[in-house]
């Protein structure tokens, strides 16, 4: 297959940079390079699968949108968005928007032919698993502030957008947060797979585990009230992980309040802490002793993530205050909405089922499409 590939962008010396580029993959054909949108636009829609590189460090906003139009009128265009302005913000709305991948300039060589590798096997149909598999944990000492909703909702949005495989590990055991959720009932329970790691493979993982609905997610964890088969040990999660790494991409991870055993071992095993708060003093002070407690285990205090669920514009309590208690920038915020997230828990289902465009719902999004960008960029 010869993908064509069409270049949007003023600069001439990043044209003829790209096209060299280009000439490097033999499954990519140089077509043109434009900086007239509207013929871009018009040759993208004379073909069938295409790549469109588009420079969008000026007019971002419209650039952004061009992305928009173009690929809901040719989904079999892939987009790769360049800029100067390489910020999150940046980032989520290209993404969100339709890009299929967004590199910063100056361009990095190896980065630009790693993304026309990874594109041109999404065409061939084939997965691929990030190199390196990561793992995320979702905690915080209090109960009810949304580590479940959290940790089930990003883990959809990561297995949506990226397509990789992602494992939901639900570590609440018999209160069986996950599938009273979304009123699952695994064909294999947690802590079964705990007891027997030793027999567990890719093949099992990936043929015999409950995908959920027809995505790449797969739910590990325990039915309510499940009686747990024998004592789960630190090394049993440890074993688990292990095995996970082979097959998943992502590992989310649901964790139950408190610094029991099993859970200081799954945040001490993972590459990110989601480290929830509410903006309200007794959640933030909780945090703060989190925080200290991580400190002295000596987690990375890059990988520690501040996330504040349930915020409010009107809140008393301002991102800016709780930067300065606890030291640290917040790194994502989840907006309140009680009707979605309640009507959600009430049908049994992800939040992006109720109302996709709702401000929960987004925010699920980017927070996935963040994360994995991230990754991809070996960010944390
Ligand atoms: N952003 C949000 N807006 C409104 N309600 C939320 C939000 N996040 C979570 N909730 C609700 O808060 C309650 C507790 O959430 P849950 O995920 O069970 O917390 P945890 O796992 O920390 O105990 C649930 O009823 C959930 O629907
Ligand atoms: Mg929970």
């Amino acid at each position: 297959m010869n993908i064509p590939v069409l270049i949007l962008t003023k600069d001439e010396s990043s044209q003829n940079l790209l096209k060299l580029f280009i000439e490097e993959n033999k499954s990519f054909n140089f077509l043109a390079s434009t900086d007239d949108f509207e013929k871009a636009f018009l040759a993208v829609s004379e073909l069938k699968n295409s790549v469109l590189i588009i420079d969008i460090s000026e007019n971002e906003d419209f650039a952004i949108d061009f992305i928009k139009k173009t690929v809901e009128k040719n989904p079999e265009c892939k987009v790769i968005a360049l800029t100067e302005n390489y910020s999150a913000e940046t980032v989520i709305k290209a993404m969100r928007e339709g890009a299929a991948e967004i590199l910063r300039l100056p361009l990095i060589k190896e980065k630009f032919l790693k993304t026309l590798e990874d594109i041109k096997n999404a065409f061939d149909g084939k997965k691929v698993k990030s190199d390196k598999c990561k793992t995320i944990s979702v905690f915080s000492n209090k109960g009810g502030v949304g580590k479940t909703s959290i940790a089930m909702n990003l883990a959809l949005e990561l297995a949506k957008n990226t397509k990789e495989n992602v494992a939901l590990v639900d570590l609440n055991f018999q209160l069986g947060d996950v599938t009273t959720f979304w009123d699952l009932k695994p064909t294999y329970n947690l802590s079964y797979m705990l007891k027997n790691t030793d027999t567990l493979n890719k093949d099992f993982l990936l043929n015999t585990l409950d995908k959920y609905k027809d995505t790449s997610l797969y739910i590990l964890a325990d039915p309510p009230y499940f009686k747990q088969a024998g004592f789960v040990s630190e090394s049993d999660v440890e074993n688990l992980f292990k095995v996970l790494k082979t097959s998943f991409s992502y590992i989310i991870v649901d964790t139950t309040s408190g610094f029991g055993m099993k859970t200081m071992k799954a945040l001490s095993l993972s590459e990110m802490v989601l480290l929830l708060t509410t903006m309200d003093i007794p959640a933030l002070r909780n945090c703060q002793r989190c925080l200290e407690l991580f400190d002295s285990e000596d987690f990375e205090d890059d990988k520690v993530k501040i996330l504040v669920n349930r915020f409010m514009e009107t809140d008393d309590i301002k991102i800016e205050d709780v930067e300065k208690l606890l030291r640290k920038k917040v790194f994502w915020k989840i907006p309140n909405n009680y009707f979605t997230m309640m009507s959600a828990n009430n049908l049994g289902v992800p939040a992006a089922e109720v109302n996709k465009e709702s401000n929960v719902a987004r925010s699920f999004k980017d927070l996935s499409i963040l994360i994995s960008d991230s990754i991809y960029k070996q960010n944390f």
